[in-house]
């Protein structure tokens, strides 16, 4: 088998493709990262991260300009040994998978691969795309070596996630299997060898599963707060040295690009008829109206011309990733309440800093625990899910 130095990540200064492109460079590889993205593409060459990534800051200092390159020119592509998609798949208005996302994407860039590439499909995938990808290639006369090996990494936490996890590999032959093995040898602590279809799947279920345990987790929170119960004092209770649910999540804002997105992609897969999905979907979207209902109640029944304030507003603690973030969702119920809105988070520059929301604010939502939030005493209403403010109201 020959062996693979030269690697393209297309979609490369995003989320997955950034943690990859360095784990890549810290193995060795030489590493182009091809993005429309000009402003990422010119702040990775300075050195600098586009967005907060733990621990790459260190990694892209090492290696850029050395064997990590950024690029907007997809000539390049033609001199790689192996090139790999990490573009985003996103879901329609009707929450079907928009299959077609992932084959433009390869049909921009067919005119600059060549036969001889191993071709890496690393987005998350509607289950049965690997396949129409293959087929698309081949009604182009195109037979190169397709792989897919799906990202798992936690958004923010990929650096060191990367190295952990273990890798699942497929591919459409068997030699296009064990070329994609051979890079992510190098990167994963291990590698799992899948069917195509399999590893589809075991990527959707994956996120799918923590998508349903966060809803458990916001279902219960909602029928102890109904019920006039601390569900926290319930929380601890049920966790404290009990074995059995010691993992059992904390209740929050269950927000991000991929868990809704990739629980409605299985839900369409199984024709509607992944209930458990659905019913996760209604609890975790509902939980930012409890939050709204919560406040209102707490002063007084009506939130019209009142100033609150969403102490955060990233989808995710300690990271300026506003992406599906609930806390947008918030806004949108405050405004239809007609209650003036001070959004504020320590990671996005166009919001109001922390002192003067707390100052002017009547009430307040907690839409993500930043650890800012939490040695706060608040002194008006307030709505907390996550259970981080533990001032007396
Ligand atoms: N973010 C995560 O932690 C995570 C984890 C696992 C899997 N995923 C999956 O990985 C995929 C990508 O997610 P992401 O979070 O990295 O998205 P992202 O939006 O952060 O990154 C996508 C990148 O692709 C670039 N891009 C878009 N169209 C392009 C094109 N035609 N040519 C070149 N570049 C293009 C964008 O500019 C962007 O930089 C999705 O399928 C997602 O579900 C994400």
């Amino acid at each position: 088998m020959r062996e693979i130095r030269k690697v393209a990540i297309i979609g490369g200064c995003g989320h997955v493709g950034i943690p990859l492109g360095l784990a890549l460079a810290d193995r060795g590889f030489i590493v182009t990262l091809l993005d429309i993205n000009k402003e990422a593409v010119n702040k990775l060459n300075s050195g600098k991260l586009p967005f907060i990534e733990e621990g790459a800051e260190n990694l892209l200092q090492k290696y850029s300009g050395k064997n990590l390159f950024a690029v907007t020119d997809p000539a390049i592509l033609k001199e790689q040994h192996c090139v790999i998609f990490v573009t985003g798949t996103p879901v329609d208005e009707h929450l079907n998978a928009k299959v077609h996302a992932v084959l433009d994407v390869v049909k921009e860039y067919l005119p600059f691969l060549s036969e001889d590439q191993l071709i890496i499909l690393r987005s998350t995938l509607y289950p049965g795309t690997v396949r129409i990808v293959e087929n698309m290639l081949l009604r182009h006369d195109f037979k190169c070596k397709l792989a897919f090996c799906p990202e798992r990494i936690l958004q923010g936490k990929g650096i060191k996630e990367i190295f952990e996890l273990p890798q699942l590999i497929s591919g459409c032959t068997k030699e296009a299997e064990k070329e994609a093995a051979s890079i992510f040898e190098k990167v994963a602590k291990k590698t799992i060898l899948l069917t195509p279809e399999e590893a589809e799947l075991a990527k959707l279920m994956t996120n799918s599963w923590r998508y349903l345990e966060f809803a458990i987790a916001n279902q219960f929170y909602m029928i102890a707060e109904d019920h006039g119960v601390d569900f926290y004092k319930v929380y601890n209770a049920m966790t404290d040295d009990y074995p059995r649910a010691k993992h059992f999540p904390r209740p929050g804002l269950a927000a991000g690009p991929c868990l809704f997105k990739d629980t409605m992609q299985l839900a369409s897969y199984h024709d509607n008829k992944f209930f458990l999905g659905h019913s996760a979907m209604l609890v975790n979207e509902g939980l930012p109206n409890l939050l709204v209902e919560q406040l209102a109640k707490k002063m007084g029944g009506s939130l019209k011309n009142r100033k609150i304030a969403i102490l955060g507003m990233t989808f995710k603690a300690n990271n300026d990733d506003t992406r599906e973030s609930l806390s947008f969702k918030i806004k949108k119920l405050l405004e239809q309440k007609m209650a003036y809105i001070l959004p504020s988070d320590p990671y996005l520059k166009d919001t109001l800093p922390l002192e003067e929301a707390l100052k002017e604010a009547e009430g307040i939502i907690i839409g993500t625990p930043h650890d800012e939030y939490k040695s706060l005493s608040l002194h008006v209403p307030f709505a907390d899910c996550w259970g981080i403010i533990h001032t007396e109201q």
